[in-house]
């Protein structure tokens, strides 16, 4: 055992030997114990379930301060950026590491307008899934089917990563307005070139031969703002699902796949569908808070609060405030009174002096108030997790390629604590009992 581990070393004691471990630091002071060499050293492994402890790899690209309710893309406040940027100029910081200058952005912008259409074969695999087929899994199919149309990035995935990301970002929009159209029976719109990136999504969803869509201002800009909002958000469960399928060296379309069908899940993206149920089932139980609560508290009960806790955040979700604080404002420019806002405020009221929340730290995440304003824009329902998805693509190219870039990512393989049978002696199918 030593005296004193020298400075920025950690010691380790197992069963009286001691070892000294590295530590870390991040640009932001957040210190980690390097245990890259402690299997070989030690012959242990760490168990951590849900990874609640573990840093998988270091980034620059986004960095949150869970205790503060700090989040920031590439350094920029999540404020700045959600009140002063378009979505396509976050996309670019996050791809490329910097805000564009006029001609960047008009570059990135011509190149997303150029690959908004999608190869005319493709549109027949939208008659193919069944009227009722969730728009999530519909996302997570034709993304992954884009490698059979376009491999461009077959031999160095690098090379060509930014006409694949332009495509992505473009065509992700394209696919989710037209499985909407089919899901609704109407003729697909197709993209047009003079629309900007979200007037266009909204163009497809919403314009039909017998009543055109005007593209309004507010509605557009509420839209931009939420996709800021959505568009990274570090090592989440689906942005990890992306990293997982890349470290194997799987191109980027199926690890964006493999992102949006984690990013599906009610504890994770799915909860902006969930909040939306829970508030109407409130609704039409007259207002019975209380229930709610109650069946949340009961260990014995699997709901939860949809909408709120975070596995980062200690604190209110940033990007909740800003929604939050967005919302009366856009319902009120759009005309639209909906009365799951008051029940929703009436939730987060009485929640947040609730000592089981209060002692948890649980405050409402991004998911809380989104979903109020998706359904103002007109959006439906079981398009929203889709909508997050729209939002966090670009983060999860950005991390993607990061990843790829980086010589030392290793393939994702966590080890495991084995609990199951000891060594059985084995006995032909024939005389078994
Ligand atoms: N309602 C009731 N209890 C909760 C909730 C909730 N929404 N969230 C956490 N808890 C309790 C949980 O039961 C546990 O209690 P105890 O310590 O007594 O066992 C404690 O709080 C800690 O929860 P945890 O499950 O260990 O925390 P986690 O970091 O593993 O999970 C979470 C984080 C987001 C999955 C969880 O808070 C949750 O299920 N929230 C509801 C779903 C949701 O809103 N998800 C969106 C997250 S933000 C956007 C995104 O990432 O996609």
């Amino acid at each position: 055992m030593s005296e004193k581990a020298p400075q920025n070393t950690a010691e380790l004691i197992i069963n009286g030997t001691s070892y000294l471990l590295p530590i870390i630091e991040g640009e932001q002071g957040d210190k980690a114990i390097d245990i890259r060499g402690l299997l070989r050293q030690t012959g242990f492994t760490v168990f951590d379930t849900g990874f609640k402890n573990s840093a998988s790899c270091s980034s620059t690209i986004t960095y949150m301060d869970g205790s503060k309710g700090i989040l920031r893309y590439r350094g920029y406040a999540i404020e700045d950026l959600a009140e002063r940027c378009l979505f396509i100029e976050v996309a670019y910081l996050l791809l490329h590491n910097k805000l564009p200058n006029r001609e960047e952005l008009e570059s990135f912008r011509t190149m997303l307008e150029q690959f908004a259409l999608m190869h005319e074969d493709m549109i027949h695999f939208f008659d193919n899934f069944p009227p009722n087929a969730s728009p999530m899994s519909i996302l997570s199919v034709m993304v992954n089917s884009l490698h059979n149309y376009y491999p461009e990035m077959s031999d160095d995935p690098l090379v060509n990563i930014d006409i694949t990301a332009s495509r992505l970002i473009s065509k992700v929009r394209t696919i989710a307005s037209f499985s909407y159209k089919k899901s609704i029976g109407q003729p697909l719109v197709y993209p047009r070139y003079d629309l900007s990136y979200c007037g266009n999504f909204l163009n497809m969803m919403f314009d039909n031969p017998v009543r055109p869509y005007i593209v309004l201002p507010e509605v557009v800009a509420a839209l931009n703002k939420l996709l800021i909002l959505h568009a990274d958000h570090e090592q989440n469960c689906s942005t990890s699902a992306v990293r997982l399928v890349g470290s194997a060296g799987g191109n980027l379309y199926a690890s964006i796949s493999a992102g949006i069908n984690a990013l599906w899940g009610p504890l994770h993206g799915g909860a902006n569908e969930a909040v939306i149920q829970m508030l109407e089932a409130i609704h039409a139980d007259n207002n019975d808070y209380k229930k709610y609560i109650a069946k949340a508290k009961d260990k014995s009960d699997p709901f939860r609060l949809s909408g709120f806790g975070h596995r980062v955040y200690r604190t209110y979700d940033p990007r909740g405030k800003i929604i939050k604080d967005a919302c009366r404002g856009i319902l009120a420019a759009l005309n639209v009174d909906d009365p799951l806002l008051e029940i929703a405020g009436k939730l987060e009221e009485i929640v947040l002096c609730d000592d089981y929340f209060v002692s948890r730290n649980l405050y409402p995440n991004i998911d809380f108030y989104s979903g109020i304003i998706y359904r103002a824009l007109g959006i439906p329902t079981n398009m929203f997790t889709v909508m997050f998805a729209l939002g966090r693509l670009p983060g999860w190219i950005a991390q993607w390629k990061e990843m790829r870039e980086d010589q030392s990512t290793k393939i994702y393989r966590p080890r495991q604590i084995y609990t199951g049978a000891p060594p059985r002696h084995f006995i032909p199918l024939g005389e078994r009992s």
